[in-house]
């Protein structure tokens, strides 16, 4: 007995005197750089890294059985959201986790700040040398072929044996970014449109407008004024000019006042010069919400830290930290930015998309547009193009994925995103749709091995995505994506929101469950047309009857959306 005190208080001076060298566990790891990425070198010693680290939330699993029940429309407790103090209860690290992730990094001289509200986000900084030594990493330059973007990242780091259950995951580590520099989804691919003899006045679909989506759709043209609130990110520099928007209103909603416009929030420095070199993509989604969702407060949200060394889930993180910072956070929130899956850790993907489970329990319908690769993610053939790529974090089941249409009568649109995760076995709310489509569609020979029928299917509702006019320098140009998709259907859902706080009744928060249970009926089902794979092995997925991986459930119908709430 004596002895063995003795030795541990030996342990301990020396681990006073200089860090004590401790039991490493192997964390995370890749076989190898993913697509494109060559290891071209080490690391310089004294690069500086900024470090983000995750602690285990002391319950995240009960956080999501509570998204569940007041999202699932035959709960008891549906559409009784949490208040921000509810969910941070499940979210914060214990007290333990705290103390054992803050002893390491004392013991190592790292001071830490921390960069979310229940502190389960720190951050560090140390140079390269200090990291590979604390992680048991090899940071080295990664290079990415086709496009020569080189990036720091490790392929494998461990955490300390002693830290397992209290420290979630480090990064930026194995996770990669977009060589391409995450593009926004917005895409002009060379489809024609047509349209037969039928189709009313209101549309002409070689320049859609907010006249024809609100026919097309039955959007309501009055204003909504019940305290429903839309956001909109805007990421890798893109902002919206006021002027455009003004232009854009004066043009197409003559009915409302032209200075109209929206909010701004700044992220890590997110800028809005308003200088004359405003983004297609963020003027985009500002003309299609602040121009189609008559009234409701929208906010853009203009995120930095775009330059080479930072990543595009650093962007996520911020945007969801500052929307679970809030006491009421707009209650739909639209993003027309995303990632092939494959790029970003398991467990850096999970954690993200549980920020989406605490925005959904606290009432927030996330929407991301899902990808305009087909069934090829970010279509980048460069890249090589053997297997299905599903698109991050469309795959996330607390998001909602918004497909594209074509044409009217309206059909799937080619490019549009959909397939399966592979990090997401499929959610109990698609246990019947989504069976359903893959026993009808699920054996086509050329398709077997290409994609993982059994995680979460994408996308789960669509909207028109070809040729929306858009004023940008004040001319107007035709864009097309399923970026258009998403404030699409985002407005839809804040103006079916405003009917129901008009009717005392909660929104609609995590649409999923509800989505697949009953709000399908208030969808018209897109059941023709295809997506493309980025080689010519296959012709991707075919829409059908029902459900199906190119246009989810199908695209809105307002009237019938609101017949179905009862409104
Ligand atoms: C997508 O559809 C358009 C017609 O709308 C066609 O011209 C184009 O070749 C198709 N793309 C692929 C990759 O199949
Ligand atoms: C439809 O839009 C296109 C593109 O803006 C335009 O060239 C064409 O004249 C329009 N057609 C009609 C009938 O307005
Ligand atoms: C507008 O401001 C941005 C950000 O400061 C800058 O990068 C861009 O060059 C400016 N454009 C013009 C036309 O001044
Ligand atoms: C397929 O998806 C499941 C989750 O549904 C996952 O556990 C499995 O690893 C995936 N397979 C591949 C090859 O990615």
């Amino acid at each position: 007995m004596l002895s063995s005190i003795l030795l541990a208080s030996w342990v301990f001076g020396m681990a006073l005197a200089s860090p004590l060298k401790r039991g490493l566990q192997a964390h995370e790891s890749r076989a190898k750089p993913p697509g494109g990425y060559t290891l071209t070198g080490p690391a310089p010693s004294d690069t500086l890294l900024s470090l983000r680290l995750a602690l285990v939330q002391n319950d995240a699993a009960g956080l999501v059985d509570t998204l569940y029940d007041v999202s699932i429309p035959s709960s008891t407790n549906y559409g009784g959201y949490l208040s921000k103090e509810e969910v941070e209860a499940f979210i914060a690290p214990t007290a333990d986790s705290v103390s054992a992730v803050n002893a390491w990094l004392s013991d190592n001289g790292i001071s830490s700040s921390t960069i979310s509200p229940t502190g389960d986000w720190l951050l560090i900084q140390v140079p390269v040398s200090k990291a590979d030594d604390l992680l048991d990493a090899q940071f080295s330059v990664f290079t990415h072929a086709a496009t020569n973007k080189q990036t720091i990242r490790t392929l494998a780091y461990s955490i300390p044996t002693d830290l397992v259950g209290h420290l979630d995951l480090v990064h930026p580590t194995v996770s990669f970014p977009n060589p391409y520099g995450h593009p926004p989804v917005v895409y002009s691919p060379q489809v024609e449109s047509t349209r037969s003899d039928y189709a009313a006045s209101q549309c002409n679909i070689s320049a859609i407008t907010p006249a024809c989506l609100q026919y097309l759709y039955s959007l309501p043209t009055t204003p909504a004024t019940h305290g429903s609130a839309l956001a909109v990110t805007g990421y890798v520099g893109q902002w919206p000019q006021r002027a455009d928007l003004a232009t854009f209103l004066g043009e197409y909603r003559a009915d409302i006042s032209p200075s109209t416009t929206y909010n701004l929030v700044s992220l890590n420095g997110g800028i809005d010069p308003q200088n004359g070199s405003a983004g297609i993509e963020a003027n985009l989604d500002i003309q299609y919400t602040v121009g189609l969702a008559t009234d409701v407060p929208v906010t853009f949200i203009s995120v930095g830290g775009s330059s080479d060394d930072t990543d595009f889930t650093d962007e996520l993180l911020d945007t969801a930290l500052y929307m679970i910072g809030l006491g009421s956070p707009p209650q739909v929130m639209t993003t027309s930015y995303g990632v092939d899956e494959y790029l970003i850790s398991e467990k850096l993907a999970y954690n993200l998309c549980g920020t989406y489970a605490q925005l959904g329990a606290r009432g927030v319908s996330i929407l991301f547009a899902s990808g305009d690769g087909g069934v090829s993610g970010g279509h980048y053939p460069a890249d090589g193009c053997t297997t299905f790529i599903p698109t991050f974090p469309s795959g996330c089941p607390y998001v909602t994925s918004v497909g594209g249409t074509i044409n009217i009568p309206q059909t799937a649109v080619n490019f549009s995103g959909g397939g399966f995760s592979n990090y997401w076995a499929r959610p109990s709310f698609q246990s019947v749709a989504v069976p359903a489509y893959l026993a009808l569609y699920g054996s086509k020979p050329m398709d077997a091995g290409l994609y993982n029928a059994s995680g979460r299917g994408i996308p789960d509702v669509a909207a028109y995505a070809v040729d929306f006019d858009v004023v940008l320098d004040g001319a107007t140009e035709p864009v097309s994506g399923t970026s258009c998709a998403s404030p699409t259907f985002a407005t839809t859902i804040a103006l079916a929101n405003d009917a129901l706080l008009a009717a005392g009744r909660p929104v609609l928060g995590w649409l999923n469950p509800w989505l697949y249970a009953e709000g399908w009926q208030g969808l018209t089902d897109i059941t023709t047309g295809n997506n493309f794979a980025c080689s010519d092995f296959t012709t991707g997925f075919e829409a059908a009857v029902g459900w199906d991986p190119v246009t989810g459930l199908g695209t809105p119908d307002y009237a019938a959306l609101l017949r179905i709430l009862g409104l």
